[in-house]
């Protein structure tokens, strides 16, 4: 991977929702990529998060692309909505989705990126049928659902081999990581083949703000590219 190319993409799960444009506005300030929000639903994990609504009032507040983490157990049903309400993107896991090619099919008609997740327990053996059909493979890197969770380091061995895949199968497809990536991390996922890193505590919970906390992480991750 050529230097420079790391991505990041800020999950707002971490954020201070009283002041959430705010933060989004200093993230695009500090060079995001990408702006990722995750949906919970008490489901498909134990959890509750965002919804339509925020990404709406998201849409007014940003021209980063919204990529939209759905940890839910039905992501069809909620496909279009997300979609007027301005997202660019879709992230849909492989686990519990008995029609995933239908499901990534209909986010492809919709116009939108699409991505596959894997969680930690989910070998990369099961990307192969469905690599060519997306534009971006997610490694979870903690157990899906609560931000400030430490990094799980048996991912690493799963991201190589991902990267090696797609080197293989579809080149240019993004090798995004979530969860526990922070500047100790980061140079783990990026020199295992992470292009994009999704981060949440290590941005919106760092005590010298946002702008610093992108700066540390991106200063971290092109470190393994150097
Ligand atoms: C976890 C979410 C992550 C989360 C990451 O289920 O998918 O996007 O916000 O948070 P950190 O970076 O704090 O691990
Ligand atoms: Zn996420």
């Amino acid at each position: 991977m050529d230097k420079g190319l790391v991505k990041l993409a800020p999950s707002i799960l971490s954020a201070d929702f009283a002041h959430l444009g705010k933060h989004v506005g200093e993230a695009e300030q500090a060079g995001a990529d990408r702006i990722h929000v995750d949906v919970i639903d008490g489901h498909f994990v134990p959890n509750i998060s965002l919804g339509i609504p925020i990404v709406a009032s998201l849409r007014r507040v940003t021209r980063l692309p919204l990529e939209i983490h759905l940890m839910i157990s039905d992501p069809d049903v909620f496909l279009d909505a997300f979609t007027e309400a301005g997202s660019d993107a879709f992230l849909v896991h492989w686990e519990g989705n008995n029609n995933l090619h239908r499901t990534l099919q209909r986010v492809k008609g919709l116009g939108k990126r699409v991505s596959v997740v894997i969680n930690p327990a989910t070998p990369a053996a099961v990307l192969e049928e469905i690599l060519r059909d997306v534009d971006q493979v997610v490694v979870m890197t903690v157990n899906p659902g609560f931000g400030h969770q430490p990094f799980i380091h048996t991912t690493l061995p799963k991201i190589r081999r991902v990267r090696q895949m797609i080197d293989e199968i579809k080149r240019g497809c993004d090798l995004e990581v979530d969860g526990g990536i922070d500047p100790a991390t980061a140079p783990l996922v990026v020199a295992a083949g992470a292009n994009v890193l999704v981060a949440g505590s290590a941005i919106f919970s760092a005590g010298d703000g946002v702008v610093a906390a992108m700066e540390r992480l991106r200063a971290a991750a092109n470190r393994a590219l150097t």
